[in-house]
């Protein structure tokens, strides 16, 4: 509404002015003529109705000057209105047609709400753009993430039933491993598709908190220790309102991170409520990661410089463990642990 009542008011004051311009032109030139002609040549002022060849002229001077001053305004105000949406028009039919680089320029006197308009349709435009890249980053990267484990499996298969290797319970388990993986990464898209189409639904419940995480990190403990690292609880036994299935699935990703990521030694598993919010924090003890590669490490497929190897994860663990904080209405995030290296934490209101 008050988008349309700048321009309307801007098209009112153009005119007004114009108007105002014009009336002035008329009434004070004809003074002066009037003025000037009685001081010079009386004689050719007109008697009656109708007017001198003088006056004949004045009036067509003033209509052409008029008229000049009316075109004038027209052209700029519609250069200042009708370019930039012939332009947005232009741009629309582009994106129609699946160029979706278009965008849509304007001169910087563009009127207030049609340069808000080009603005607009250009964030929209750059949104597009971005989910349409963003796409077929995502359908490369399944697709890659996928391809791994399948020609393994395949190869193992193929190897067995041409007899070149032995269907031993190694050779099987091996087989099981991959086909575990890829059920995980089948079920990590599906949470992370989930979330993004905002069907992610929480089964909420008040839940000792403490409970959970020490239930899960005395199952990933002799894993832990076996590699070395040194786990330690600080735990608040409280009850807040969670998704304890959820959590202790992000708790598991965060600590399957530190076994795979981080170097043996102490680490620790905090839970506290401070607040309207509850956290809970897995520290470890090196290498430690810096702010802007932890930023990015929580969008889907992001694996940090020394994680790219065959042996690496999907890259899609900490983008679970976010969309599971967020499903909470809640943020996971990085700081530098005091034990020296990474501190992942949840946190969310409850
Ligand atoms: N505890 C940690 N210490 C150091 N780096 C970590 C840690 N946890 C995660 N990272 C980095 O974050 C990246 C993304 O983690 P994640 O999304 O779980 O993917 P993945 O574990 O499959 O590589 C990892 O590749 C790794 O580089
Ligand atoms: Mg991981």
């Amino acid at each position: 509404m008050t988008a349309a009542y700048g321009l309307r008011r801007q098209l009112v004051v153009s005119l007004a002015v114009m108007a105002i311009g014009i009336a002035l032109l008329f009434l004070l030139g004809s003074y002066a003529l009037f003025a000037l002609l009685m001081a010079f040549s009386p004689s050719s002022i007109s008697d009656d109705l109708t007017p001198s060849p003088i006056e004949a002229m004045w009036m067509l001077c003033t209509v052409l000057v008029a008229l000049v001053l009316a075109v004038v305004t027209a052209v700029k105000l519609s250069r200042r209105i009708v370019v930039p949406l012939n332009s947005v028009a232009e741009s629309l039919r582009r994106i129609a047609e699946g160029d979706l680089s278009a965008r849509a320029t304007t001169d910087d006197d563009s009127l207030g709400e049609t340069a808000q308009l080009v603005r607009d349709f250009n964030s929209m435009a750059e949104r597009l753009q971005h989910m349409a890249q963003q796409r077929a980053f995502w359908n490369a990267a399944i697709a890659h993430e996928l391809r791994t484990p399948v020609t393994i499996l395949r190869g193992r298969l193929q190897g067995m039933t041409e007899g070149v290797f032995e269907p031993t319970p190694t050779q099987f388990q091996g087989l099981l491993k991959n086909v575990e993986g890829l059920g995980r990464l089948i079920e990590d898209l599906r949470l992370l598709g989930l979330k993004d189409s905002g069907h992610l639904e929480l089964h909420l419940e008040l839940a000792d908190l403490a409970a959970e995480v020490g239930a899960v990190a005395q199952a990933f403990e002799p894993q832990l220790r076996a590699a070395g690292f040194a786990l330690t609880l600080d735990l608040n036994p409280q009850e807040v309102l969670c998704d304890p299935v959820r959590i202790r699935q992000a708790l598991l990703a965060l600590l399957e991170n530190a076994l795979r990521h981080a170097t043996p030694g102490a680490m620790r598993i905090r839970h506290w409520v401070e607040g309207e919010m509850c956290h809970l924090c897995v520290e470890d003890s090196g290498p430690g990661l810096n702010a802007d590669d932890a930023a990015r490490l929580f969008d889907a497929f992001q694996r940090g410089e020394a994680s790219r190897g065959p042996s690496s994860g999907s890259g899609l663990g900490l983008a679970v463990v976010q969309a599971i904080a967020q499903a909470h209405e809640g943020q996971a995030s990085w700081a530098p642990s005091r034990l020296g290296g990474s501190a992942f934490a949840l946190q969310w209101p409850v």
